[in-house]
């Protein structure tokens, strides 16, 4: 055999086995999502593509790719971040290649590296032209501490997520991140992506969702969150105790209703879109975060004192006297107030926004400190002009006390030795008109 017909052999030899191994890499069954990712360049696609391999085992082939401009991306099998199991992208310690994490998330938290799951980056993985490729077999991941998938949904939930612009050159899969800038949801046909096992190519997969841009990050839906957050600190910060001042200092019970109300509602209003938001983000929808408790306890609160105040203050327009149920209002409402404030901080923190987190309790601070010094002065100067105050505000004050009926003759009781003296109004004579 001549050396030339030999090299043809071998050259034709090479085009069988190579249109094999396309063939065969197009044989690859997967379903795969395109999304427009969380960075303004409208070319930097998210692309999800799964294999899943009809072999009975417990593995997955993927292939994701991501713009490398932002420190992470991940994508995740399931619907919302608690018990999804993800894999986590960043840069390699030496910049060229991606480390893959597999994390779990127990929450609106930031997701823990599981060793119960193994990724092997495979062939064609790397950051190519600014955007993480990866091509990798992952083993034990169709069921996991926390959460599992079903191979033969033709819906199966996933989610993606990327981080805002920066690095994270580490090899460690334990690294710490930081919060995600923008994710969406998407689902995809696991049935069809079932078959021999391999990486999928993406431009040979038959099944192709193509998503739109993410659901935060674009400002999307960051307005609601917005809105809700300035609803509630506006509620807490400053109509509720404004209100309060309403009442106490100038004593204009008609007003410290007035502005309640309105502080009320405004929280009613707040709540109402925060539920929204957690069930459109998918951000703890089953409303059982400790922040959404609180804040169900908050409104019922405020409700209680709300209403506990009508009452008490109808009672002492019928019968002019200090309503004992008035107790109840001055417990109820520094307690909303003093748990909403909390809770604010709560919410600060479950949306992982540490500077405002700080500024609010600060500005929390301030307010009390103001609040209280106002009050304090108040108080000295009402114990000296006692007959000012209007019983009406009196009874939001000292509704503990039944009215003592002072005699004309009588001393007038200190303050602090069972009250502020009330103007006899008693006997007969029209009550004292509103101020
Ligand atoms: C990004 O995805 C969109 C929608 O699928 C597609 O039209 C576009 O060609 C993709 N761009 C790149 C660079 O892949
Ligand atoms: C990245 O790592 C994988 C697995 O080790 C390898 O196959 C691939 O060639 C690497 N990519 C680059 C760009 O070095
Ligand atoms: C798939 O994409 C690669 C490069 O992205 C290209 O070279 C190849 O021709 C494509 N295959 C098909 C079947 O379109």
């Amino acid at each position: 055999m001549s050396l030339s017909s030999q090299s043809s052999i071998r050259i034709l030899i090479g085009l069988f086995l190579s249109t094999c191994f396309l063939s065969a890499q197009a044989a690859v069954s997967a379903s795969t999502y395109v999304g427009r990712g969380t960075s303004s360049d409208p070319n930097d696609n998210i692309t999800v593509s799964i294999n899943v391999p009809n072999d009975n085992s417990d593995s997955l082939f993927f292939h994701f790719t991501a713009p490398a401009g932002q420190a992470w991306a991940a994508f995740g099998l399931g619907g919302q971040m608690k018990g999804t199991l993800m894999f986590v992208t960043y840069a390699s310690q030496d910049g060229n290649n991606v480390t893959v994490s597999p994390r779990i998330a127990t929450g609106h938290v930031m997701p823990q590296h599981t060793d119960d799951v193994q990724v092997t980056v495979l062939g064609g993985s790397g950051i190519i032209d600014g955007t993480f490729v990866v091509n990798a077999k992952c083993s034990k991941c169709r069921s996991w501490n926390g959460g599992k998938i079903d191979v033969s949904s033709t819906k199966q939930a996933m989610i993606w997520a990327a981080a805002s612009a920066g690095e994270l050159n580490t090899n460690d899969l334990n690294a710490r991140i930081n919060q995600h800038q923008g994710y969406n949801f998407f689902d995809l046909n696991l049935k069809d992506a079932t078959g021999v096992g391999g990486v999928p190519s993406v431009n040979s997969s038959s099944n192709t969702v193509v998503g739109g841009g993410p659901v935060d990050g674009d400002g999307h839906f960051r307005g609601a969150t917005g809105f809700h957050g300035f609803l509630m600190v506006a509620a807490f910060l400053i109509v509720f105790p404004g209100g309060l001042l309403l009442l106490r200092v100038f004593e204009k019970v008609w007003l410290h209703w007035g502005v309640q109300s309105l502080g009320l509602l405004m929280t009613i209003l707040g709540v109402g879109v925060g539920i929204a938001i957690s069930k459109k983000n998918k951000i703890s929808p089953n409303l059982t975060a400790p922040h959404q408790i609180l804040g169900f306890v908050v409104v019922a609160l405020g409700i209680s004192a709300w209403i506990v105040g009508l009452i008490g203050h109808s009672i002492y327009r019928r019968t002019k006297q200090p309503a004992k149920i008035m107790k109840g209002h001055r417990v109820l409402g520094p307690l909303t107030l003093g748990l909403g404030l909390a809770n604010c901080i709560a919410g600060f923190r479950f949306a992982s926004n540490t500077r405002a987190t700080i500024v609010f309790a600060i500005a929390a601070v301030l307010m009390l400190i103001f609040v209280g010094t106002v009050l304090f002065f108040n108080r000295r100067q009402k114990a000296r002009k006692a007959a000012m105050n209007t019983p009406a505000a009196v009874n939001f004050r000292e509704g503990q006390a039944s009215a003592p009926s002072y005699s004309t003759e009588a001393p007038l009781p200190l303050y602090g030795q069972g009250g502020i003296p009330l103007q006899s109004y008693a006997n007969n004579q029209a009550p004292p008109v509103y101020r």
